[in-house]
């Protein structure tokens, strides 16, 4: 029978291990607030792993889920929380962020959390209310607006991510503030800690993270092309208009030229660095991936992959070419198991020995400049009529 709290204090113990927490405040609040009130209907040994659970399923994809203590510890920390602080959540989900943050904030604090479903909503105050966390405003509504009646907030943190600043965020937002937000750049997802710095907002830290994207009216521009007969199959790229959706399905089934880097890696790296350096430098930079129960059947590349359930890889799309990275043929993913290197290959289809030819030198250059990660990226927001010239002040 597993013991909920000790499985608590387990959890919150590996987080202080491994520096995801590093602040007292945001390690008293992980340890006064048990995760399993938000989640009741999930066993506690699920509960209490570092793993996201997804919590609201359309079409097979999470578009609710209570996200994974780590990232929500490290993003907690980029916000610099204080007692007293008003502070605005756009994604409450199970309201489980929302009461590790109310209690940081504490009586002298505002809380207010929002989500698009009243079920969300709903189901965001009734845990809530559970923990006695009854301090915490949920709020329905788009946060692509962000919520001008409690503005303005000391701290925004979007749990969901976004493909560019609103202004609403920018514009609720004390000078000064911390806007914490998964930002889409390049094709990859990264927690930007922005402080606003009076005609733009300052990137303080980056840091690698995976989150659903936001719906609503900042849900930015199409990407998905959905391929063969069923929705399962997808191509995330730029430009999905430019797309022939049959001509792409026939491509991935063409005889694959598989090339070898040299280059040892871990998952984390690609996904972190890696695909960052790819799309800064293709136009046709691109994802693929499979979902469902015959994801591990679909032509998809070997990257990333959790059997029975999901299969990824990135790599370069150009109609009658496309190129990806992946394990080496026959290599499992190591889904959940501890992250063990493999050398990155490259798979080639159609004319792929082109675009395969540049992903193999990429991978090479990146390796010889070092992998540089999020943690070195200094990045402005600036409002779209700001000339880019201001920026040499
Ligand atoms: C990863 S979950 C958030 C997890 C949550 N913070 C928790 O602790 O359980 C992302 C949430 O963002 C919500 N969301 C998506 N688009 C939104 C929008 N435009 N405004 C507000 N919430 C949105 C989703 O409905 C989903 O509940």
């Amino acid at each position: 029978m597993a013991d909920g709290p000790a499985l608590h204090r387990a959890l919150v113990d590996a987080l202080v291990r491994r520096g995801a927490i590093t602040d007292s405040r945001i390690e008293t609040a992980f340890r006064a607030v048990p995760r399993h009130p938000f989640l009741p209907d999930v066993p506690l040994a699920e509960v209490y792993r570092d793993q996201a659970i997804p919590t609201k399923m359309v079409d097979g994809e999470a578009i609710s889920s209570s996200s994974q203590p780590e990232i929500m510890a490290t993003m907690l920390e980029q916000l610099r929380l204080e007692p007293g602080l008003r502070v605005l959540e756009v994604g409450a989900g199970t309201g489980y962020n929302a009461a590790l943050m109310a209690h940081v904030v504490g009586e002298t604090g505002t809380l207010i959390t929002m989500d698009v479903d009243d079920d969300l909503v709903d189901g965001a105050r009734a845990h809530l209310a559970a923990v006695g966390a009854t301090r915490v405003q949920v709020v329905l509504g788009d946060g692509g607006l962000g919520y001008p009646d409690g503005a303005p907030y000391d701290r925004i943190i979007l749990t969901v991510g976004a493909w560019d600043v609103a202004p609403a965020w920018w514009s609720q937002l004390r000078p000064g503030g911390r806007l914490v937000l998964p930002l889409t750049i390049g094709g990859s997802q990264k927690s930007v800690a922005f402080v606003h710095a009076g005609d733009h907002l300052a990137s303080a830290s980056v840091t690698d993270c995976v989150f659903m994207r936001l719906r609503g009216s900042f849900a930015g521009p199409p990407t998905r092309v959905d391929l063969g007969d069923t929705p399962n199959l997808r191509l995330y790229v730029r430009d999905p208009a430019a797309v022939d959706a049959a001509a792409a399905y026939q491509l991935l089934q063409s005889a694959p030229v598989d090339l070898r880097t040299g280059v040892s890696v871990v998952e984390r790296e690609v996904a972190g660095s890696l695909v960052l350096w790819i799309a800064l430098r293709e136009p046709g930079f691109c994802w693929l991936e499979a979902i469902g129960a015959e994801a591990d059947t679909q032509p998809v590349p070997q990257l990333y992959a959790v059997p029975g359930k999901y299969r990824s890889a990135a790599g370069v799309f150009e109609g009658t070419s496309a190129s990806f990275f992946m394990r080496p043929p026959g290599d499992s993913a190591s889904a959940g198991a501890e992250p063990r290197p493999f050398e990155l290959y490259v798979r080639g289809l159609g004319e792929g020995v082109e675009t395969g030819g540049r992903l193999l030198e990429h991978a090479r250059a990146w390796n010889l400049a070092g992998r540089p990660g999020s943690d070195g990226l200094r990045i402005r927001a600036l409002p779209i009529d700001v000339r880019l010239t201001a920026w040499g002040r």
